[in-house]
């Protein structure tokens, strides 16, 4: 793994690297779907951020598939979070199934797509976006290619953009020397970038690394 090192925690028996907060804003805004178009999560490991989401999208209609994308291959760091809440993996280990079996029971119509980003996106099969999680790209040009993807899909004024790993990066600014670190701030960057096109909705500076921005009107992409 990287410089990355969020805190462990859990939801609903699932091990997560996002906060009980960040779960429950997801509860919320779950709640909140209006059903003018999906929700998908880039980066989803055992699935805690998925089930929070869709506990409050089920009680919201939902009816659509939820799409889900991960390379869902275990590494070392993710055996040893895991191993915080017992739950046992191995290096390598296929963590599609369990991740199925995490979210399944909380809502069964899950399109669940494994393997690399950004290529793997190109399963999506093009429906409006409502909700829109990234918690794998990070770094360009993965992060760049994937929100390039996304984009045409989101809905002015309704879609929600979630950059799960946001502050950590951002309150971090300038303050490592490690090659390679300043690529990480790809999030921040775009976001600061093309601000005339998002609105922040939420932010978990202190005790997560989560924002979440409301899609205002469509990128005029620049170079
Ligand atoms: C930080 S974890 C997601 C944690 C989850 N949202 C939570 O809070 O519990 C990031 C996930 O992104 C996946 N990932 C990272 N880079 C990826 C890539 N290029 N393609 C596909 N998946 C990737 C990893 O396999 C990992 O499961």
């Amino acid at each position: 793994m990287s410089v990355v090192q969020k805190e462990i925690s859990v939801y609903k028996g699932i091990p997560a690297m996002t906060t009980p907060e960040v779960h429950a804003y997801l509860n919320e805004m779950g709640r909140g779907w209006t059903g003018a178009g999906t929700a998908i999560e880039v980066g989803c490991w055992l699935g805690a951020t998925s089930a929070a989401l869709l506990d409050g999208l089920v009680e919201a209609g939902y009816n659509k598939p939820f799409w889900a994308f991960d390379r869902w291959r275990a590494n070392s760091a993710e055996v040893r979070k895991a191993s915080e809440y017992d739950v046992s993996l191995h290096i390598e280990q296929d963590l599609a199934p369990l991740y199925q079996k995490n979210v399944s029971s909380i809502y069964p119509n899950l399109n669940t797509i494994k393997g690399s980003i950004p290529e793997k996106l190109h399963f999506y099969n093009g429906e409006p976006i409502e909700v829109c999680l990234f918690d794998a790209p990070k770094r360009n040009p993965v992060f760049h290619d994937s929100i390039r993807f996304c984009e045409p899909y989101f809905i002015p004024g309704v879609t929600v953009l979630g950059l799960l790993d946001y502050y950590f990066y951002k309150r971090c600014r300038g303050t490592q020397n490690k090659k390679d670190w300043a690529r990480f701030l790809a999030p921040v960057n775009f976001i600061e970038k093309y601000s005339e096109s998002f609105t922040l909705m939420k932010e978990f500076p202190d005790n997560s690394s989560c924002a979440f921005f409301k899609y205002e009107k469509p990128i005029a992409w620049k170079q």
